[in-house]
């Protein structure tokens, strides 16, 4: 069976992050968020993807290549314009061929078995299956209604909770037959969840409940909610086998001076430098080759690739995206974003969700927010 992977939507939830990096090359626990997918495409026997691409595909491309390295054989179609996810699907009928096939949001972390999906879709003789499942606040979401059949009955926008009489959301996973692209006009937006989906209730239309783990990472929340399910080994990754029994990881060569302290779950990447004095935990994520400096403190927070931190800064529930520094005395936190490249120097204040583009200089003393 092949797999279609989406991932050319241009992440604006997840601003500034996205601006330079497009969404599924975002690091997770220092790997382009992506390559979660493709290892679970592999590690369920799939072995021939298509990216469906649109907003900056080139590093996409250049980073998987053919896809050899993962043992998998790896397609590439981009969009002129953004075709929605039916659109998007349709666009690569020529890749697919006939046959059931995958379709995937290439945003979703999860442990779904694939493997359960497609024998469900194959008992039921679906023409198109959609993984479901359970949410907490369902008011947030779109709500499918199934019946005792497992056959779809419905789709609930974002209700209110009096008209709820479900938990169950579109987890972004489909199994599809390839007469599902008959329903698909060619080279205009269209949608699985408001188009395609609809027109297929009582026609053969299934949904497939899991209560494996699952978490979309669209939002800062979200992808920081990822980093710490990883570290508490919440989700089952390729990363959950570096971390050690005490929930300690280090990827590669780290400096790690006496007198330097790892609070775990943390995980260090390559390269780093961490002097004395500097605490590092619990919940953080170094990404390679970054420098914390003495007296430092990183908290639940998430560092990508080279970031600096000078003395006595504080970064706490934060992202520090690639190659961002922070100067001595500031403080980052409260679901702050600091933007690739961007400098803050010392003595400044950043909380409560403030937003720091890339490139952007904040001169010393600057913001108290
Ligand atoms: P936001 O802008 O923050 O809503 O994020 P997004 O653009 O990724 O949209 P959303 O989370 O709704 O998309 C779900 C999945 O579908 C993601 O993996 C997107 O990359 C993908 N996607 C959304 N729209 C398109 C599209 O027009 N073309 C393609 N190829 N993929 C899309």
């Amino acid at each position: 069976m092949k797999a279609v992977i989406l991932v050319g939507g241009q992440g604006k939830r997840l601003r500034p992050l996205t601006l330079g990096t497009p969404k599924p090359m975002v690091p997770l626990a220092n790997k382009p968020f992506v390559s979660y997918v493709l290892e679970r495409l592999r590690n369920h026997g799939i072995s021939e993807v298509v990216f469906s691409m649109g907003y900056l595909p080139d590093g996409i491309k250049a980073y998987f290549g053919d896809g050899g390295d993962l043992g998998l054989k790896v397609t590439y179609v981009t969009e002129e314009r953004p075709l929605g996810t039916a659109g998007a699907v349709k666009n690569v009928e020529e890749h697919v061929g006939d046959g059931d096939f995958l379709v995937l949001n290439g945003d979703i972390l999860t442990d779904l078995d694939l493997g359960s999906l497609i024998a469900y879709h194959n008992e039921k003789q679906a023409v198109a299956t959609i993984a479901l499942t359970p949410v907490e606040d369902p008011t947030a979401y779109g709500l499918v209604r199934t019946g005792g059949a497992g056959e779809v009955l419905g789709f609930l926008e974002k209700p209110s909770w009096d008209q709820i009489d479900t938990n169950l959301i579109n987890a972004g996973t489909y199994v599809l037959r390839s007469e599902v692209f008959d329903l698909i006009p060619p080279g205009v937006e269209h949608s699985f969840e408001r188009g395609v989906f609809p027109r297929l209730v009582g026609k053969g239309l299934y949904g497939y409940r899991s209560d494996d783990y699952w978490m979309d990472i669209g939002t800062p929340e979200k992808y920081l909610q990822a980093h710490y399910d990883i570290l508490e080994k919440n989700v089952e990754t390729s990363v959950s086998d570096c971390l050690d029994q005490d929930f300690v990881c280090m990827q590669g060569q780290v400096h790690l001076e006496t007198g330097a302290k790892l609070v775990p779950p943390v995980i260090i990447g390559e390269g780093c430098t961490i002097r004395a004095g500097a605490r590092v935990g619990r919940m953080a994520i170094v990404g390679p080759g970054c420098t914390i400096a003495a007296g430092s403190v990183v908290e639940e927070s998430v560092l990508q690739e080279g970031c600096i931190l000078e003395e006595n800064a504080v970064v706490r529930r934060s992202i520090i995206a690639r190659g961002a520094s922070v100067g001595a005395g500031t403080l980052v936190a409260g679901g702050a974003i600091i933007g690739e490249n961007a400098r803050v120097e010392g003595d400044n204040i950043l909380t409560n969700h403030i937003r720091v583009y890339p490139g952007t200089v904040v001169r010393e003393g600057s913001i108290k927010f």
